[in-house]
């Protein structure tokens, strides 16, 4: 597997130097564009066999028969362009390629494609560009321009338009309804959803243009089934160029911007919308999108990291394109997608990667943003009560998986196959991954204390807590032998575990749930029993309380054994030791279940991603300093990092714990997972969860901010190589401007309406302006 992929010098472009059709699938999903309204796969112009050209509409959830869960459909395309020299399909894979070059610029939002092609007599210089726009979220454009770099004219015929012969690997999620062609230059594709109804109307302008030489000798429209096309026949002058414009807009029934959803409506919206920007042309309508990306995320929440390794910056900015483009910020009733909008893999779902791993990004930088994604949960509680009904358990059970909000557990049942059986492998996660509940929480509150929105606490977080809470309370089962509560049959972290029986890390997280909510409870009949009592009238806090305080006394939380180490659950500890190293390898993970199925990798003391150390992390004060090392001792050679959420935790935890060498060891790999050389690893998609961690390796890592309790702390811990770490956050509804050198932290309240308090190894520091600290000072205390 040879790598293609080359990184500018300067920070923000990503290139592919050198065509390999076998890599499709890589630039595909690291190179896709978006909105986070809608999501495009950056599939070459030219067809290739493995292409996936995938382009989603968030949150437009489908479900393909009874037998599968929903999830987002991949659209009608409009970039494929079916281009003929003479009887010669441009295929890069043929004829002469020269000059190969295809960047995503991640500050414009444009990804380029430029390269020479030679057929026979014939020369052909090919340059396109095309962007989703960040400004206007239904709109994307692209412009191709072909060159005659041969000294004969050069004869083209060339087809392009909007494709509904899309699926999602074979399902069809969309009917062939209506096709229309306006006025010679504008296409109309109306489309809908099989069983959720939504209604998509696709409008694409196009124009060419060619020098004063050459011909357009022929245009005409065809309509194939599921297709609307048009053919251009053009004859092409020495030294002339062609110019081929394509200006489009989407617009669906789901849309929570158009006034009337029905399809005539949405029609004259895309027709009218895609009037103004053929008007505008390519330019100007991609010049509104660069601007709206400086103005709403570079200039507005800029971080710079000092170093002399240009991927510390070049990575940070990646992650940071793909956050904006696969989040929407636009719409509370749809969530993040753990492949983001890149991908056909998880169906378009939402994890706990949302809450854990991207939401963090969100609140300390555009908290608007951050309310969407927590309010997205409070409006799947309908969902999570049903589940919790259907199980038999009290309040809200979130799903493993979720999609729309009202559609419930979405997690399919059936993956891959089982080498020792040969059948399917049964998904358990959506019966038994049951953290999820505990986790929505956990996203919920931390939203809550780091931006104080009392508001939307009071109307909607708390309801979302409790509830949780509840659920705990129904779930726990009574050892009589014990005489305590358990949580037993679970999937925790570590997926590799089906039916464990005490998973640390859903005991304490589903203890700490009830927790809040108990203390939620007395806080609010003390300090707001107006609240109180709505809740109390809705929800029965009297009868909560009593059962909470009941489970919080008793609940079993694993505890330290002589060495130090915290049971993964009842049995791990007790397993056979398998030596992983040739599994531990980043390039072979997958390898492991090749060798073993699932259930004799349940009978080992293997870890699939951070488990204890996920559970050492983020309720940090409750352990020891020798605890945590031992667990890092103890599970880190055990842990496969068969995750994309591992290495990031695993690389903050060391951090915290001083291990230097291993934190920027685990940084330097989890930065990888997707921009890296590994050619297939991005093939369903980006992933999400990952990239959200390269922002909280540089801030919550190295920059050593952390929220715990509610407390904002800052020790930062730069790499020795990096001169510094400039950064805002939102905290209190204040912006902070932080400086950090190796030496110095300074601290600068822009908002200044507030005075800031924050801890700093163990002091207590205040911010009603500047604040400046000298680290060497620290150091030596
Ligand atoms: C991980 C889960 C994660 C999911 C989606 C799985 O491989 O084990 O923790 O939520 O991928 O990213």
């Amino acid at each position: 597997m040879v790598s293609t992929i080359q990184y500018a010098n300067n920070p923000w472009e990503v290139r592919e130097a050198v065509f390999n059709s076998h890599n499709l699938g890589k630039y595909e999903a690291i190179f896709a564009l978006g909105n986070g309204y809608m999501g495009s796969r950056a599939a070459t112009e030219e067809h290739y066999v493995g292409e996936k050209r995938d382009t989603f509409i968030n949150g437009t959830f489908d479900k393909f028969d009874a037998d599968e869960v929903t999830e987002l459909p991949n659209m009608p395309d409009i970039f494929q362009l079916r281009l003929r020299v003479q009887n010669q399909l441009l295929d890069l894979n043929t004829g002469s390629v020269t000059d190969y070059q295809r960047t995503l610029n991640l500050q414009t939002g444009e990804l380029t494609r430029q390269f020479k092609w030679q057929v026979d007599e014939h020369h052909l210089n090919f340059h396109s560009s095309r962007f989703v726009s960040f400004h206007d979220r239904h709109v994307l454009g692209s412009r191709i321009t072909i060159t005659n770099d041969g000294s004969v004219d050069l004869p083209l015929v060339f087809e392009s338009g909007i494709d509904g012969q899309q699926s999602n690997s074979g399902s069809q999620h969309f009917n062939d309804w209506e096709k229309r062609q306006y006025e010679d230059k504008v296409l109309q594709y109306v489309t809908k959803t099989n069983q959720s109804n939504i209604v998509f109307v696709i409008t694409a302008g196009q124009s060419v243009t060619v020098g004063e030489n050459s011909e357009i000798v022929n245009t005409r429209t065809i309509m194939p089934r599921r297709q609307l096309l048009q053919e251009f026949t053009i004859r092409l002058a020495p030294g002339e160029s062609l110019v081929f414009e394509k200006n489009a807009a989407i617009f669906t029934s789901r849309d929570n911007d158009v006034l009337y959803p029905d399809k005539e409506s949405l029609q004259q919206n895309g027709l009218q919308r895609v009037d103004q920007l053929m008007r505008d042309g390519y330019q100007k309508n991609l010049q509104a999108s660069i601007d709206a990306w400086q103005q709403k995320v570079w200039e507005k929440m800029p971080i710079t990291i000092d170093s002399p390794d240009n991927m510390d910056q070049l990575s940070l900015n990646f992650a940071r394109y793909h956050l904006h483009a696969m989040t929407p910020a636009h719409d509370e009733r749809m969530n993040v997608g753990a492949k983001g909008l890149t991908g056909e893999g998880y169906k378009g779902h939402t994890f706990w990667d949302t809450e854990m791993f991207i939401l963090p990004y969100f609140i300390f930088n555009f908290p608007d943003t951050a309310r969407k994604l927590v309010k997205y949960r409070y409006l799947s509680l309908g969902g999570a009560r049903r589940k919790a009904a259907a199980n038999g358990f009290k309040g809200a059970q979130y799903p493993w998986e979720s999609a729309w909000i009202n559609d419930g557990e979405s997690t399919p049942i059936w993956g891959g196959v089982d080498i020792i059986t040969g059948k399917a492998t049964k998904i358990l996660s959506g019966f038994i991954e049951q953290h999820i509940t505990a986790d929505v929480a956990y996203g919920t509150n931390e939203y809550i204390s780091a931006t104080q929105d009392r508001q939307f606490a009071e109307r909607f977080g708390y309801e979302v807590i409790l509830d949780t809470a509840r659920f705990w309370t129904s779930r726990v089962e009574w050892c009589e032998d014990k005489q305590r509560y358990e949580i037993r049959d679970v999937i925790g972290p570590n997926e590799y575990k089906e039916h464990a029986n005490n998973n640390a890390f859903t005991n304490y997280i589903a203890h700490w749930n009830m927790q809040l909510a108990l203390h939620l409870i007395d806080r609010l009949k003390q300090e707001s029993p107006l609240v109180y009592d709505q809740y109390d009238q809705k929800m029965d806090l009297v009868s909560l309380r009593r059962d909470l305080m009941d489970r919080l006394a008793k609940l079993y939380l694993p505890q330290p054994n002589a060495a130090g180490v915290i049971p993964e659950d009842d049995t791990y500890l007790s397993k056979q030791v398998l030596d992983l190293q040739q599994y531990r390898d980043g390039n072979n993970v997958g390898a492991l279940f090749d060798h073993f199925n699932l259930d004799q990798v349940n009978h080992m003391q293997i870890t699939k991603q951070a488990d204890v150390i996920l559970l050492l992390y983020l309720f940090e004060k409750q352990f020891s300093a020798q605890v945590k090392h031992a667990n890092w001792n103890y599970y880190e050679p055990k842990t496969t990092h068969d995750s994309s959420l591992s290495m990031l935790t695993h690389t903050i935890f060391a951090a915290y714990l001083g291990l230097e060498k291993q934190a920027e060891d685990f940084y330097e790999r989890a930065r990888l997972i997707d921009l890296g050389p590994n050619m297939k690893s991005s093939n369903d998609g980006i992933h999400a969860a990952s990239l959200g961690g390269i922002w909280n390796m540089v801030i919550f890592g190295f920059g050593g901010v952390r929220y715990l309790d509610g407390q904002l702390r800052i020790n930062p811990n730069l790499p020795k190589k990096w001169r510094s770490l400039d950064f805002r956050i939102w905290w209190h509804q204040q912006e902070l401007h932080i400086h950090e050198t190796q030496d110095q932290l300074i601290v600068e309240n822009l908002t200044g309406s507030d005075r800031i308090h924050f801890e700093h190894h163990g002091e207590q520091c205040f911010v009603d302006d500047t604040l400046t600290i000298d680290l060497k000072q620290t150091a030596s205390k």
